[in-house]
Parts: structure tokens; sequence; C-alpha cells
């Protein structure tokens, strides 16, 4: 069956966007990308109950504010695995952000380094690993692995990423073949054969993510952590996380620390929403590496109870994108700076000097009838 993404053309607008929230820049951007690869991009898996319980959860806590504490400015900078940034929100790893805009992933880098934050670099980028680079010096990079068949593929990636300057590599563990995506069976979703993914031998133009994940292994154990950490020589982050066992299994074989995701509600349908399944891992891990979580943040307030739940920083996937749609570098570094303000507000009106204040003891548990009342169950 052909394509249906064939006569795929990507935005190509650079400007300033107006922001009011990061909620409403899906319907705007909905307006600007292509029907298929805006299914690929907003779609989640199955029925997308974790798609909206990534969202959702964040509702289950309530935030406890502190007032008369002398505070004027909060300062929301912190660290990232050693390596100083403007906010704790970062670019999560995505595939392909030339469905997006032309300048693709060079775009999105710039608007993340330009709010002086981190920037996740992806196998899968549509634009090779150096140019991402060239492209956005400001921003500190991680870089995420899909671990290849080809052990010479891996080293070959994680030596690039390493002379590139990425300062930890990203290993997603929760995609050796893609989830049940409706939308993109719905939509003949194939890659559009305009763009490639330079970063990666044997991957071919106009294939579907199905065809090209036979690139990667299948089968990943703790082995391949092994072979990442001696290969790169860079902290690794275990990507992907959900059950507070496996996040103990991730710390005894040398994680330097862990992603909670379910991958934006893409993979297994009917997963713990990011910021539901935290709370465990936090207290499994027990304060001995750092956690990152992903999905659903969409609001300062969000990441603010991420990180009173024990996350060190969030990533912000698909906002990322829709900014890139609508207004390129530019739109982007207006979606960051949106959210630092949200973000930097939450903390002043919660009393909260600076991030490493923020703790438990911000937030409490919504009684489980108010969860009811609001259709959780
Ligand atoms: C279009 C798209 C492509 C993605 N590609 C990757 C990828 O290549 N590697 C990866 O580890 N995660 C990938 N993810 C998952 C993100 O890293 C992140 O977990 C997710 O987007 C967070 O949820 P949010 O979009 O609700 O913020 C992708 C997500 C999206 C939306």
């Amino acid at each position: 069956m052909a394509s249906a993404s064939e006569s795929f053309s990507a935005p190509t607008t650079e400007k300033d966007i107006e922001i009011l929230n990061l909620l409403e820049l899906e319907d705007q951007a909905r307006k600007v990308i292509s029907k298929g690869p805006f299914g690929y991009i907003s779609g989640g898996s199955g029925d997308e109950l974790t798609l909206r319980e990534n969202i959702a959860g964040f509702d289950d806590h309530m935030i406890v504010p502190r007032y008369l504490t002398g505070l004027d400015e909060p300062d929301i900078s912190t660290e990232l695995l050693g390596v100083k940034v403007d906010a704790p929100i970062f670019c999560p790893p995505m595939a392909a952000h030339g469905l997006a805009h032309v300048t693709a992933e060079a775009g999105s880098a710039r608007g993340w380094g330009d709010g002086g934050c981190l920037y996740t670099m992806t196998t899968l980028s549509t634009l090779p690993i150096e140019e991402v680079v060239a492209a956005s010096q400001k921003s500190p990079k991680w870089f995420q692995l899909y671990f290849a068949k080809d052990p010479g593929v891996n080293r070959e990636l994680i030596a690039r990423a390493k002379a590139a300057g990425a300062t930890a590599i990203v290993f997603a563990v929760d995609l050796e073949r893609p989830g049940n995506r409706e939308a993109d069976m719905r939509n003949n979703f194939h890659f559009p054969s305009s763009l490639g993914f330079p970063n990666v031998p044997g991957v071919r133009r106009g294939e579907s993510l199905a065809e090209i994940m036979q690139v990667f292994k299948h089968g990943l154990d703790w082995d391949d952590l092994a072979f990442i950490r001696e290969a790169s020589g860079l902290p690794v982050i275990v990507k992907g996380l959900l059950s507070p066992a496996d996040a103990r299994e991730a710390l005894d074989h040398g994680a330097a620390a862990i992603g909670v995701s379910n991958h934006g509600g893409r993979q297994l349908d009917n997963v713990p929403g990011s910021i539901v399944a935290l709370p465990r891992i936090a207290e499994a891990v027990d304060g001995r590496i750092p956690i990152f979580l992903d999905g659903g943040v969409r609001r300062g307030v969000h990441v603010l109870e991420a990180l009173a739940l024990g996350a060190s920083a969030v990533g912000v996937g698909r906002p990322t994108l829709y900014s890139l749609a609508l207004g390129g570098w530019r739109g982007v570094h207006a979606m960051v700076e949106a959210l630092k303000r949200e973000f930097a507000l939450a903390m002043k009106l919660s009393g909260v000097a600076k991030v490493s204040n923020i703790g438990p003891d911000l937030i409490e548990p919504r009684s489980p009838l108010r969860v009811l009342a609001r259709g959780r169950f």
C-alpha cells in the first residue's frame, strides 16, 4: 500500500509564538502538521489510557504552599548529572523532528539551548548528530541510544555522540518494537522518503517504525547496559522504567540515573502514568541516583509536583514538536520560556526559594474520593 505521507512537506515558519499554556499547542499544531505525521507525533497506543493518565495523574496530589517566607524571586536553576542548567526541564529524545519543521532537530536543540536547558539527541534523528550540535552550541546534550544488533554500530554512535560533546548516554529500554499505535495504522504512516535517518546505517527511506526497528536488537538485557557503560565511559540513564524492581536492578547494574517514562503512552497501554509510577520508584532508589521523569508534563505545577515526588528534572516531549512546527527554533524557545515562567511562578507562590528545597513536604495526596469524582477509576 502506498504511504499516506508521500506528499509530505514540513512547516517552514520561524517566528515567536504567543503561548498561554502548553496544552493549547496541540490544537494549533494540528493545523500545520500533515495528518500522518501529526498522528505519529500526538498519538498513543491502544485505547490511549496511559497517554491520558500521564496528564491526569498530576491531579492525584495537591500543593501545600508556605507563606511569610521572605522569598522574592526563586532560583530555578539546577544541575543534571554535574551539568548546570537554567531549569529542571529538558527535551527528552524524540525521533524525526523533521516531520514537524524543515529545520528538524537543529531547530529544537537551538530553542532548548537558547532557553539554557538540556537537549537529548536521538539515534533516530533526521539530521546527523554533528549538525544538531553545531546548530545549538549553548545547550548541554545527552545522547539516546537505540541499541543496534551490530555492536560496531553502537560503538560508532557512542563515539560520535561523545566527540560531539554528549555528557551522558540515555539507554531507551522500552521500544524493541512499536506499541499498538492505531493512528499510524489508520493513516498507513511511513516516514516520508524525503526524510532520512543519517545516524543509522541500514535504515532505508520511506519505512515504517516497525521496519526501522529491525536494525536494533530484540531481547535487550542488563549486559547491554554494561556494554554501553564500558563503550562510553559516560554516565548512563536507563530510560523507560516503571517498576521499582527494575529501578533496583538498574542501580545494581551501575546506572547513573533512572528515566521514569512510558514513552509518552506510545508503547504498552494501560501502564501507570509516569507521575503515578514515580513515588514507588523514588522509594526504591532512596536518593542514591537521580531520577528523571517524562510524560504529560505541561504545567509549571507539574514540574513542581514531579520534583516534590522525587524527580530531579522532567522532560517535555510533544510540546517541543508542536512549538517547533508553529515557529521553528523561536517557537521552541518561546515554549521553554513559557514553562520556565510558569514553574518560577509556582515556586514563588508556594514559597520555595530553590530547586533543592522542593521536597515531599510541599505536597499531599488528594483524597481518593476526590480522585474518583474526577473520573480517574
Ligand atoms: C514523536 C515522538 C517520538 C519519540 N521518539 C523517541 C525516541 O526516538 N527515543 C526515545 O527514547 N523516546 C522517544 N519518544 C518518547 C519521549 O522521549 C518521551 O518519553 C515522551 O514524549 C514524553 O511524553 P510527552 O510527549 O507527554 O511529554 C518519542 C515521543 C514522541 C512524541
